[in-house]
């Protein structure tokens, strides 16, 4: 079985967010039982310095806006089981963001990333492999499953595809001036095609072409199956029937692994938790926080999505901060409005709140560690990884109940969930918290509990190796 898996973002190439995680550890996972798979991403810069990455060869395409060079980086993932292929189309990555700067979008991203996508599908025959499944995820790959056809005629017949989906608000819509970019011709600017309220949506074409569609949770196939949770695609979703599935995401226990992790001065594990607690003590020492009580962690992209707004205004609304309401440590970045309400958060409770406004994965990891609590009130959460993380190191998640959220966390085992997503509801939310871990027993108890859910990889890569092997078996959704 041979995949070709399209991603934008794998670690440690490029990050953002959770997609890069699950683009390194799902491969992995698939190696490791026996699937040749091989992961077409973006040459972000400083690709060629990461170890074992180097430029392989340059070659010219053909894409919708004429012959293309593209340089081609080969590295490969863990100890070179899953190979890595970096294209870089003309220098349009060579740039300080992946996307965009400042909470933006760069203007040509369309270009960006239809070529990449164009020069990803000279690939296979360039280096002669020839996938059984190519698996596009989110919109940056999308256009690849409309266009697969029209690449390699005779593959395609033989050829399946998958089209997972990682977030439903981010589709890659564009103006219909801009179509030629598609590379596709103006019978798919079409209701049942790519066709979006008068504009493209390149995700949409994924969605209505690919052989199977997959999002990333069973919660949250369901809830995009109704508006407004399908931004405008929930009637195509539903057209997909049994075609679209819900498969939970896994994490990398190995670099998630508090027994272990590099980032931790301290190591420790079920049966060890009283060295958790040195961990806490360091941070808050380090930072100067002097709340007792709880300690409250946020990693997390600061977007609407993340509910991080609600949190922070949550906070603000008390002043002072009351004592059970404990510490609280922040790491995000993104939206610049989001950003500045938790300054201010950070400068009205000095001591009791540190602030870090960028990404920084070695931090992410010690909060983590660190903290008694992690806070996630996302408004919808495909599947979300960190409160899986959190799990893993005895770190109680406390998530508004949407998604995948609700698929990870058990309220009252191994988390809490909220009551309701409003200031008010995050406040009790924080209340509920605090009583927990004013009784040492039970929070001991919900630690050990979460510490030993297994949401590891291994089992839930055999989900999509069967899932493929499955899409072989049936005839082709769709070909135009
Ligand atoms: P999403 O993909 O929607 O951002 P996930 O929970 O699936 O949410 O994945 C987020 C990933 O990004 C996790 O690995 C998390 O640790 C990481 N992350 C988010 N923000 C930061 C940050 N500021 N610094 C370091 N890591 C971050
Ligand atoms: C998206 C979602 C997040 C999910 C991640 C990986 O970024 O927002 O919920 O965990 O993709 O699938």
């Amino acid at each position: 079985l041979q995949v070709f898996f399209l991603t934008s973002e794998v670690s440690p190439v490029a990050k953002t967010g959770g997609l890069a995680d699950v683009s390194r550890a799902l491969p992995l996972a698939l190696a490791e039982s026996g699937v040749d798979v091989r992961v077409g991403t973006v040459a972000f810069r400083g690709v060629d310095a990461l170890p074992g990455f180097s430029l392989r060869k340059t070659f010219v395409a053909p894409t919708p806006v004429g012959p293309q060079s593209f340089r081609l980086f080969v590295g490969s993932l863990g100890p070179g089981l899953v190979p890595v292929y970096a294209l870089d189309p003309g220098g349009l990555f060579d740039r300080p963001a992946l996307y965009g700067e400042g909470g933006g979008e760069y203007p040509d991203n369309f270009l960006r990333f239809s070529l990449w996508t164009h020069g990803l599908l000279a690939l296979p025959r360039l280096l002669g492999f020839s996938p059984d499944i190519v698996h596009a995820n989110d919109w940056q790959s999308a256009l690849a499953i409309p266009l697969l056809p029209h690449v390699d005629p005779q593959g395609a017949v033989r050829l399946r595809t998958v089209m997972s989906i990682h977030n439903m608000a981010y589709q890659g819509v564009y103006p219909l001036e801009d179509w030629p970019l598609t590379g596709l011709s103006p019978s798919y600017n079409h209701f049942d095609a790519l066709e979006y309220h008068g504009r493209l949506s390149l995700l949409k074409g994924g969605i209505q072409f690919a052989d199977m569609v997959t999002t990333v949770s069973p919660s949250y196939r369901s809830e995009v199956l109704h508006e407004p949770m399908g931004f405008g695609l929930s009637s195509a979703l539903r057209h997909r029937g049994d075609r679209f599935v819900g498969l939970l995401n896994g994490i990398d226990d190995e670099e998630w692994n508090p027994q272990t992790d590099p980032h931790l001065p301290v190591h420790y594990g079920v049966g060890t938790l009283a060295r958790k607690e040195g961990l806490k003590e360091r941070l808050l020492r380090e930072w100067g926080l002097f709340g007792r009580g709880p300690l409250f962690g946020v990693v997390s992209r600061m977007v609407s999505q993340k509910g991080l707004d609600l949190l922070a205004r949550a906070l603000l609304s008390e002043d002072p901060l009351r004592e059970d309401r404990g510490s609280w440590v922040v790491l995000g970045s993104g939206d610049p409005g989001i950003e500045g309400l938790w300054r201010e958060v950070a400068r009205r409770f000095p001591g009791r709140v540190h602030l870090t406004i960028g990404f920084d994965e070695g931090l992410s990891h010690r909060i983590m560690g660190a903290c008694d609590f992690l806070v996630v009130p996302s408004a919808y959460e495909p599947c979300g990884l960190t409160q899986m993380y959190a799990m893993r190191y005895g770190t109680l998640p406390l998530v508004n109940p949407t998604g995948g959220l609700i698929d990870t966390v058990v309220d009252g085992e191994t988390g809490l969930w909220l009551g309701e997503l409003s200031e008010e509801g995050i406040l009790a939310g924080i209340e509920r918290a605090s009583v927990l871990y004013g009784s040492p027993k039970k929070m001991k108890e919900s630690r050990r509990q979460a510490m030993k859910v297994d949401s590891s990889w291994l089992g839930r890569a055999r989900e999509y190796e069967g899932l493929y092997r499955e899409t072989l078996e049936l005839p082709p959704w769709h070909l135009p």
